[in-house]
Protein backbone atom coordinates (compact mmCIF):
# COMPACT_ATOMS: atom_id res chain seq x y z
CA UNK A 1 0.00 0.00 0.00
CA UNK A 2 1.39 3.48 -1.09
CA UNK A 3 0.87 6.33 1.57
CA UNK A 4 0.43 9.58 -0.29
CA UNK A 5 1.25 12.66 1.83
CA UNK A 6 0.23 15.87 0.74
CA UNK A 7 2.80 17.82 -0.36
CA UNK A 8 3.18 21.35 1.56
CA UNK A 9 5.30 23.93 0.51
CA UNK A 10 7.40 25.09 3.52
CA UNK A 11 8.50 28.50 4.14
CA UNK A 12 12.12 28.97 4.24
CA UNK A 13 14.75 32.20 4.87
CA UNK A 14 14.89 31.95 0.98
CA UNK A 15 11.50 32.38 0.60
CA UNK A 16 11.09 35.51 2.91
CA UNK A 17 13.87 37.00 0.64
CA UNK A 18 11.85 36.17 -2.53
CA UNK A 19 8.60 37.24 -1.23
CA UNK A 20 10.42 40.53 -0.45
CA UNK A 21 11.60 41.01 -3.83
CA UNK A 22 8.46 40.16 -4.86
CA UNK A 23 6.49 42.91 -3.03
CA UNK A 24 4.55 40.34 -1.26
CA UNK A 25 4.32 41.06 2.61
CA UNK A 26 5.16 38.42 5.03
CA UNK A 27 2.69 37.82 7.77
CA UNK A 28 4.06 36.91 11.23
CA UNK A 29 2.87 35.65 14.92
CA UNK A 30 3.71 33.76 17.85
CA UNK A 31 2.73 30.72 19.01
CA UNK A 32 3.96 28.96 22.12
CA UNK A 33 2.17 25.63 22.17
CA UNK A 34 0.89 22.77 20.03
CA UNK A 35 -3.06 23.47 19.83
CA UNK A 36 -2.74 27.04 19.02
CA UNK A 37 0.72 26.17 16.42
CA UNK A 38 -1.69 23.85 14.69
CA UNK A 39 -4.21 26.09 14.03
CA UNK A 40 -2.04 29.29 13.19
CA UNK A 41 -0.40 26.88 10.74
CA UNK A 42 -3.32 25.66 9.17
CA UNK A 43 -4.31 29.47 8.86
CA UNK A 44 -1.62 30.01 6.55
CA UNK A 45 0.77 31.91 8.61
CA UNK A 46 4.01 32.41 7.10
CA UNK A 47 6.21 32.64 9.87
CA UNK A 48 5.86 31.60 13.58
CA UNK A 49 7.70 32.93 16.26
CA UNK A 50 8.23 31.33 19.41
CA UNK A 51 8.59 34.48 21.23
CA UNK A 52 10.14 34.96 24.91
CA UNK A 53 6.93 36.92 25.15
CA UNK A 54 5.73 33.48 26.81
CA UNK A 55 7.64 34.60 29.39
CA UNK A 56 4.76 37.29 29.93
CA UNK A 57 1.71 35.51 27.74
CA UNK A 58 2.31 32.19 29.27
CA UNK A 59 4.17 32.42 32.80
CA UNK A 60 2.83 35.98 33.58
CA UNK A 61 6.22 37.60 34.15
CA UNK A 62 6.31 41.08 34.02
CA UNK A 63 9.04 41.17 31.77
CA UNK A 64 10.65 38.52 29.25
CA UNK A 65 14.12 38.52 31.77
CA UNK A 66 13.28 35.56 33.66
CA UNK A 67 12.55 32.77 31.07
CA UNK A 68 14.69 30.23 30.17
CA UNK A 69 17.03 28.38 27.50
CA UNK A 70 15.24 25.23 28.42
CA UNK A 71 11.84 26.69 28.87
CA UNK A 72 12.05 28.00 25.18
CA UNK A 73 12.62 24.85 24.24
CA UNK A 74 10.15 23.44 25.94
CA UNK A 75 7.70 25.66 23.96
CA UNK A 76 9.27 25.61 20.40
CA UNK A 77 9.51 21.78 20.61
CA UNK A 78 5.58 21.88 21.31
CA UNK A 79 5.27 24.50 18.04
CA UNK A 80 7.67 22.41 15.77
CA UNK A 81 5.55 19.35 16.55
CA UNK A 82 2.22 20.74 15.21
CA UNK A 83 3.90 22.88 12.59
CA UNK A 84 3.79 22.01 7.94
CA UNK A 85 4.18 24.80 6.21
CA UNK A 86 5.82 28.05 8.81
CA UNK A 87 9.12 28.92 9.03
CA UNK A 88 9.60 28.86 13.24
CA UNK A 89 12.10 31.06 14.41
CA UNK A 90 12.94 31.10 18.37
CA UNK A 91 13.71 33.87 20.43
CA UNK A 92 17.39 33.45 21.97
CA UNK A 93 16.18 34.41 25.55
CA UNK A 94 17.88 37.25 27.99
CA UNK A 95 21.27 36.07 29.17
CA UNK A 96 21.82 33.43 26.56
CA UNK A 97 23.50 35.53 23.97
CA UNK A 98 25.13 38.62 25.28
CA UNK A 99 28.29 39.75 25.50
CA UNK A 100 29.57 36.19 24.40
CA UNK A 101 29.44 34.28 21.43
CA UNK A 102 30.49 30.93 22.65
CA UNK A 103 27.58 30.67 24.90
CA UNK A 104 25.46 32.61 21.71
CA UNK A 105 26.07 29.60 19.53
CA UNK A 106 26.13 27.02 22.41
CA UNK A 107 22.66 28.41 22.74
CA UNK A 108 21.49 28.61 19.45
CA UNK A 109 22.83 24.73 18.97
CA UNK A 110 21.09 23.66 21.85
CA UNK A 111 17.61 25.19 20.55
CA UNK A 112 17.99 23.46 16.52
CA UNK A 113 18.95 20.56 18.46
CA UNK A 114 16.25 20.01 20.68
CA UNK A 115 13.34 21.42 19.46
CA UNK A 116 13.48 21.24 15.52
CA UNK A 117 12.78 24.72 14.97
CA UNK A 118 14.42 26.37 11.73
CA UNK A 119 16.04 29.79 13.20
CA UNK A 120 16.84 32.04 16.29
CA UNK A 121 16.05 35.86 16.81
CA UNK A 122 18.40 37.88 18.78
CA UNK A 123 17.92 41.31 20.26
CA UNK A 124 20.59 44.35 19.59
CA UNK A 125 22.61 45.96 16.76
CA UNK A 126 26.40 46.02 16.49
CA UNK A 127 26.98 45.21 20.39
CA UNK A 128 25.57 41.49 19.38
CA UNK A 129 27.64 40.89 15.84
CA UNK A 130 29.85 38.74 17.32
CA UNK A 131 27.41 36.62 18.35
CA UNK A 132 25.48 36.24 15.07
CA UNK A 133 28.87 35.94 13.14
CA UNK A 134 29.68 32.78 15.74
CA UNK A 135 25.79 31.50 15.45
CA UNK A 136 26.01 31.94 11.67
CA UNK A 137 29.29 29.43 11.30
CA UNK A 138 27.05 26.38 12.63
CA UNK A 139 24.52 27.70 9.44
CA UNK A 140 21.79 28.13 11.68
CA UNK A 141 19.91 31.55 10.59
CA UNK A 142 19.70 34.26 12.35
CA UNK A 143 17.00 37.17 12.93
CA UNK A 144 17.52 40.27 14.30
CA UNK A 145 15.37 42.43 16.34
CA UNK A 146 15.83 46.46 16.76
CA UNK A 147 13.67 49.44 18.02
CA UNK A 148 12.16 48.72 21.36
CA UNK A 149 13.93 45.43 22.42
CA UNK A 150 12.05 44.43 25.68
CA UNK A 151 14.91 42.42 27.19
CA UNK A 152 16.93 45.82 27.85
CA UNK A 153 13.62 47.27 29.37
CA UNK A 154 15.48 47.97 32.57
CA UNK A 155 18.03 50.36 30.23
CA UNK A 156 15.19 52.21 28.63
CA UNK A 157 12.80 52.41 31.69
CA UNK A 158 9.67 52.06 29.87
CA UNK A 159 7.73 50.51 26.80
CA UNK A 160 7.57 53.93 24.55
CA UNK A 161 8.10 53.97 20.94
CA UNK A 162 11.97 54.39 20.08
CA UNK A 163 14.10 55.81 18.09
CA UNK A 164 12.32 59.63 17.96
CA UNK A 165 15.25 61.26 18.18
CA UNK A 166 17.77 61.72 15.49
CA UNK A 167 20.67 60.14 17.01
CA UNK A 168 18.98 56.94 17.99
CA UNK A 169 17.46 56.87 14.36
CA UNK A 170 20.61 56.92 12.71
CA UNK A 171 22.44 54.44 15.36
CA UNK A 172 19.11 52.39 14.50
CA UNK A 173 19.36 52.64 10.72
CA UNK A 174 23.45 52.06 11.27
CA UNK A 175 22.36 48.68 13.11
CA UNK A 176 19.99 47.55 10.88
CA UNK A 177 22.90 47.89 8.01
CA UNK A 178 25.43 46.17 10.05
CA UNK A 179 22.81 42.96 10.81
CA UNK A 180 22.37 42.84 7.37
CA UNK A 181 25.52 42.93 5.92
CA UNK A 182 26.77 40.56 9.15
CA UNK A 183 24.25 37.69 7.83
CA UNK A 184 20.52 37.69 9.31
CA UNK A 185 17.70 37.06 6.85
CA UNK A 186 15.48 39.21 8.36
CA UNK A 187 15.20 41.96 11.04
CA UNK A 188 11.96 42.82 13.06
CA UNK A 189 11.46 46.56 13.83
CA UNK A 190 9.07 47.29 16.84
CA UNK A 191 7.60 50.54 18.36
CA UNK A 192 9.56 53.14 16.45
CA UNK A 193 8.23 55.91 14.15
CA UNK A 194 6.79 54.50 10.63
CA UNK A 195 8.86 56.77 8.12
CA UNK A 196 11.71 55.73 9.92
CA UNK A 197 10.84 51.90 9.52
CA UNK A 198 9.69 52.25 6.04
CA UNK A 199 13.04 54.14 5.28
CA UNK A 200 15.14 50.63 6.61
CA UNK A 201 12.99 48.77 4.87
CA UNK A 202 14.07 50.24 1.41
CA UNK A 203 17.59 50.69 2.38
CA UNK A 204 18.34 47.15 3.03
CA UNK A 205 17.49 43.95 0.78
CA UNK A 206 16.49 41.72 3.74
CA UNK A 207 12.81 41.76 4.82
CA UNK A 208 11.75 43.90 7.61
CA UNK A 209 8.67 42.49 9.60
CA UNK A 210 7.00 45.95 12.18
CA UNK A 211 5.54 45.72 15.39
CA UNK A 212 3.99 48.73 15.80
CA UNK A 213 6.65 50.18 13.13
CA UNK A 214 3.69 51.39 10.46
CA UNK A 215 2.77 49.39 6.74
CA UNK A 216 5.99 50.33 5.35
CA UNK A 217 7.88 47.57 6.04
CA UNK A 218 8.00 43.88 3.87
CA UNK A 219 5.55 42.20 6.76
CA UNK A 220 4.07 42.40 10.74
CA UNK A 221 4.17 40.61 13.27
CA UNK A 222 1.93 40.73 16.33
CA UNK A 223 1.46 38.23 19.75
CA UNK A 224 -1.10 35.88 19.83
CA UNK A 225 -2.50 36.15 22.55
CA UNK A 226 -2.97 40.09 21.99
CA UNK A 227 -4.53 39.43 18.31
CA UNK A 228 -7.18 37.07 19.76
CA UNK A 229 -8.07 39.03 22.51
CA UNK A 230 -7.18 36.80 25.20
CA UNK A 231 -5.16 39.05 27.20
CA UNK A 232 -7.77 42.28 27.50
CA UNK A 233 -4.78 44.60 29.75
CA UNK A 234 -2.65 45.59 26.87
CA UNK A 235 -3.76 48.28 24.24
CA UNK A 236 -0.95 49.56 22.71
CA UNK A 237 -2.25 51.94 19.69
CA UNK A 238 -0.69 49.20 16.84
CA UNK A 239 -2.22 46.79 18.32
CA UNK A 240 -5.78 45.57 15.90
CA UNK A 241 -7.95 42.93 18.28
CA UNK A 242 -9.82 40.59 15.36
CA UNK A 243 -11.40 38.19 18.59
CA UNK A 244 -12.63 39.05 22.40
CA UNK A 245 -11.17 35.48 23.46
CA UNK A 246 -11.31 36.75 27.09
CA UNK A 247 -14.89 38.01 27.38
CA UNK A 248 -15.99 34.71 24.73
CA UNK A 249 -14.01 32.18 27.18
CA UNK A 250 -15.39 33.76 30.13
CA UNK A 251 -18.44 34.00 29.40
CA UNK A 252 -18.76 29.49 28.78
CA UNK A 253 -16.79 29.01 31.70
CA UNK A 254 -19.33 30.83 33.57
CA UNK A 255 -21.92 28.88 31.47
CA UNK A 256 -20.25 25.81 32.09
CA UNK A 257 -20.29 26.38 36.33
CA UNK A 258 -23.94 27.37 35.60
CA UNK A 259 -25.01 23.96 34.10
CA UNK A 260 -22.69 22.16 36.89
CA UNK A 261 -24.58 24.10 39.58
CA UNK A 262 -27.69 23.16 38.39
CA UNK A 263 -26.76 19.51 37.34
CA UNK A 264 -28.15 20.81 34.00
CA UNK A 265 -25.25 19.04 33.15
CA UNK A 266 -24.04 16.10 32.45
CA UNK A 267 -27.59 15.50 30.83
CA UNK A 268 -28.70 12.05 29.54
CA UNK A 269 -27.31 12.16 26.61
CA UNK A 270 -23.72 12.94 27.90
CA UNK A 271 -23.34 9.77 29.66
CA UNK A 272 -22.66 6.21 29.49
O1 LIG B 1 8.80 37.88 21.94
C1 LIG B 1 8.07 38.36 21.08
O2 LIG B 1 6.86 38.10 21.02
C2 LIG B 1 8.66 39.29 20.11
C3 LIG B 1 7.73 40.01 19.19
C4 LIG B 1 7.08 41.12 19.92
C5 LIG B 1 8.41 40.47 17.96
O3 LIG B 1 9.84 39.45 20.08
Amino acid sequence: MSVHKKEVKKVTTHVLLEMKRMGQKISMLTAYDYTMAKIVDAAGIDVILVGDSASNVMAGHETTLPITLDQMIYHASSVVRAVDRALIVVDLPFGSYQGNSKEALYSSIKIMKESGAHAVKLEGGKEVKESIERILTAGIPVMGHLGLTPQSIYKFGTYNVRAIEEAEADRLIEDAKLLEKTGCFAIVLEKIPAKLAERVAKEIEIPVIGIGAGGGVDGQVLVFHDMVGLNNEFNPRFLRRYLNLYETIKEAVGNYIKDVKSSDFPNANEQY
